[in-house]
């Protein structure tokens, strides 16, 4: 792999500037989003009322935590644009998420907001060691979905050339790298493995890729899934989170001559970890809910916004600015399993472990009498396995599962092309409980 990273002045001068720099733009900035709230957006507006807080009570970073938490259901409670803060005609940009029940949530952006989101998209690339020059083949989802066109503005941004090619298409897209050449990829780890497959298909080391970097998120994936794809085209793999309701990709990203963690970009997303229970701020260090206040966004501020992604935040390395762990997962996701809380992460790290398994893997919840059932989809990696053979790997892995993550369940290694492919952002649950 080629050895990439910045030259010190290649970056933004907030990159490097001093923590207490960096708090000083952070407080004044907060004021700004939480009157620019306050003032336009009657929701805002009621909440702090209610809560017996204003603006001007804010004297301190600290002081944040006085103010009331967003939730994903104001969204939809003010679907599609009741959480506009600036009028219509200052809007150029709109988002969705469809989410997989009720309303969509909607989000907007102003000129100045495309601006900032472009500014640390190409942060985020130039951390991963893309530069000006470089082609990035872009397969993250065009659309409503932030993925495509929130990375799409920041290649052009970075002075690198973009590949708009979107999701799907999985042959094309294995031409097109081949054909166009490009050093970068952005792209779900999940749909990752299925270009590498192509590349199985067709005979092809994916080694001999042009690949040098993949800039993979919008999904949790381990440390052991990067070893993975890593070996398997000898590229740089670094994680870039984000999420709609803050800008879109790009809030947080990895940069890839340290790879621990993700420096989240603080001077535009000021970032608290909260316990999910209580809502009580917790120590830097401390595992819990990532909740995120916009600093500069103009069309839609967000004020302590719940995430429901669980992570700790930890100092500042190859940059100042603080670091977020890789995502252990979404509170949403946690399976409770006979008392023991589990995350699909978990799983993977498992399934990464188990030497012949091909790195596909689907959970299936059912329910078992009074009692919830797990049940692991995976595959052998070559069809040359037999049956015994297969059912060999099956009890290694529901031993390494029970030793390692506490739980029992039920394994089923299949033939490689049997568990079911990622679209985008991969489905690592199929729940069969019924609903209470
Ligand atoms: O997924 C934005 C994005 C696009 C991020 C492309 C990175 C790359 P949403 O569709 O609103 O936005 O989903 C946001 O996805 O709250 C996390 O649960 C999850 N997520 C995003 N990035 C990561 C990551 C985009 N690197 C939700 N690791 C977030 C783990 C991630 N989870």
């Amino acid at each position: 792999m080629k050895d990439l990273g910045p030259k010190p002045n290649e970056l933004d001068a907030i990159e490097t500037a001093s923590r207490d720099e960096i708090a000083a733009l952070q407080l004044s900035r907060m004021k700004w989003s939480l009157s620019h709230a306050y003032e336009n957006v009657p929701m805002y507006r009621n909440r702090f009322d209610k809560a017996g807080v204003h603006p001007d009570d804010l004297k301190d970073l600290s002081d944040l935590a006085k103010f009331p938490f967003t939730y994903k259901d104001d969204l939809r409670d003010n679907y599609p644009f009741g959480l506009r803060a600036v009028p219509q005609d200052q809007v150029v940009r709109i988002h969705a998420s469809s989410g997989t029940t009720g309303k969509p949530t909607v989000v907007v952006y102003t000129r100045n907001d495309i601006d900032v989101w472009s500014d640390t998209l190409a942060r985020s690339l130039r951390a991963a060691g893309l530069r000006k020059g470089d082609i990035i083949h872009n397969a993250y989802g065009y659309g409503l979905f932030t993925g495509g066109l929130g990375a799409h503005y920041g290649i052009e941004r970075l002075g690198a050339t973009v590949v708009p090619m979107g999701g799907g298409q999985t042959e094309k897209q294995v031409n097109l790298i081949t054909d166009f050449r490009p050093s970068g990829i952005m792209v779900t780890p999940s749909y990752m493995l299925n270009i590498l497959e192509q590349y199985q298909k067709i005979g092809v080391d994916p080694r001999t890729s042009p690949l040098q970097v993949g800039v993979f998120g919008a999904e949790p994936w381990t440390n052991a899934m990067r070893e993975e794809i890593e070996a398997a085209f000898d590229m740089h793999a670094v994680d870039i989170y984000g999420l709609s309701e803050i800008m879109g990709p790009g809030v947080a990203n990895e940069c890839v001559e340290t790879k621990d963690g993700l420096h989240v970009w603080e001077d535009h997303y000021y970032p608290e970890i909260v316990d999910p229970v209580t809502g009580e701020v917790l120590e830097d260090g401390q595992e819990g809910e990532l909740v995120f206040t916009t600093l500069t966004k103009e069309g839609m501020p967000m004020i302590r916004y719940r995430t429901r992604d669980l992570t700790r935040l930890l100092p500042g390395t190859a940059r100042s600015m603080r670091r977020m762990e890789k995502i252990t997962g979404r509170s949403d996701d946690m399976i409770i399993l006979r008392g023991v809380n589990v995350f699909p992460t978990q799983i993977e790290e498992q399934v990464m472990a188990t030497s012949g398994l091909a790195l596909y893997y689907q959970i299936e919840l059912a329910r078992a009498g009074p009692m919830d059932a797990m049940r692991v989809m995976v595959e052998v990696d070559s069809s040359a396995v037999d049956e015994v053979g297969r059912s060999a790997l099956g009890n290694a892995l529901t031993q390494r599962i029970k030793d390692m993550v506490g739980i029992s369940c039920q394994v089923d290694v299949q033939m490689p092309g049997t568990v079911a492919r990622s679209q985008g952002k991969a489905v690592r649950v199929i729940d069969n409980r019924p609903k209470e």
